[in-house]
């Protein structure tokens, strides 16, 4: 198989070497990985919210939201947990490995509909992980957004991801950043403590039919984000969340991840709140 064949078929896995990866928190490693293919490195594009396929053979493979953002080209980011036989595998890979990954798949956010608003950014858990995709999307290209807030809750200090980065962030005057742990007992937390919705209190007044919001994090955490996006009163199809299906083929072909007509492959894994009031079982 030539280069070229690689690149016109998005179906077939690419090598792609790791360049660098560390602990975020417990069981959870960063990757950042390029392909090994140069030109093809340079050349990859996709929409914050998009996913790749990663694999190793014979051991598997899975979709990874892609947690970097496509106005930094060359190189791809993933924050993933080890839960399985895949993941015990890439955990044990070491920097100037080769794994393989194809894609982007999925739709991605809706960026196009969030221009020009100010964008209230809501991730709980392992749901910052493709959120960390948008909000970076969001401050390379600051001039194009109102206001942006990034809410972000974990379940005690040891958790949060991306902790020294999103720290960092705080002192940077064009986003607010407010975090929250459900419990501390480290005496050492100086942000918020309580669920992540505790944080809307502290939100400035917005111009809802001016505002967007991405939310993802765990099930039980999208009803109650929701509802405090809807007192806001944020129409439901400027409220956009990620959801995660089982997923084999990630290209509409397996049916794995089908959901009445939709196919949460290629329909997702971005849905408008709108969206799942008409499918409710999506979240
Ligand atoms: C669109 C999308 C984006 C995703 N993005 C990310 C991401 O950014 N980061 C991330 O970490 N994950 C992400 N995931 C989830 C990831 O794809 C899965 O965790 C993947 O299955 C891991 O593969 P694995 O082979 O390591 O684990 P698997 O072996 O597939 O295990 C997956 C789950 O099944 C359980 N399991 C495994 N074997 C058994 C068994 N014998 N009996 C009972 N339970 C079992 C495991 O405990 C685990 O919870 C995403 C999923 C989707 C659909
Ligand atoms: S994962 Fe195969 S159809 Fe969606």
């Amino acid at each position: 198989m030539t280069k070229t064949q690689q690149i016109e078929n998005p179906y077939i896995p690419e090598p792609a070497r790791i360049v660098r990866h560390y602990d975020l928190v417990k069981d959870h490693r960063f990757f950042q990985v390029r392909h090994v293919d140069m030109k093809r490195a340079m050349s990859f594009t996709y929409n914050p919210g998009q996913f790749i396929m990663l694999s190793i053979p014979g051991l598997g493979e899975a979709p990874f939201s892609i947690s970097s953002t496509p106005s930094r080209p060359g190189i791809l980011e993933m924050g993933i947990r080890k839960v399985g036989k895949l993941t015990e595998a890439l955990f044990k890979k070491k920097d100037n490995d080769i794994i393989y990954i194809r894609g982007p798949y999925g739709n991605g956010f809706k960026i196009d509909q969030m221009r020009g608003k100010d964008i209230i950014i809501v991730a709980g858990g392992l749901g910052v992980i493709p959120l960390r995709s948008i909000l970076y999307y969001v401050l390379d290209n600051r001039d194009q957004f109102g206001r942006l807030f990034f809410l972000y809750g974990a379940k005690n200090p040891d958790e949060i991801l991306f902790k020294t980065e999103f720290f960092q962030l705080k002192n940077r005057v064009d986003i607010e950043c407010l975090y929250t742990v459900d419990v501390d007992t480290s005496g050492e937390w100086t942000e918020a403590v309580g669920v992540v919705t505790r944080l809307f209190e502290h939100l400035p007044e917005i111009d809802p039919s001016r505002s967007a919001a991405v939310v993802c994090g765990p099930p039980v955490m999208y009803k109650y984000v929701i509802q405090e996006l809807l007192k806001l009163k944020i129409p439901k199809n400027q409220i956009q969340m990620t959801l995660e299906r089982k997923m084999e083929c990630g290209v509409g072909k397996c049916g794995h991840c089908v959901l009445d007509h939709l196919y949460t492959c290629i329909d997702g894994p971005v849905f408008t709140y709108w969206d799942t009031l008409h499918f409710r079982e999506l979240i």
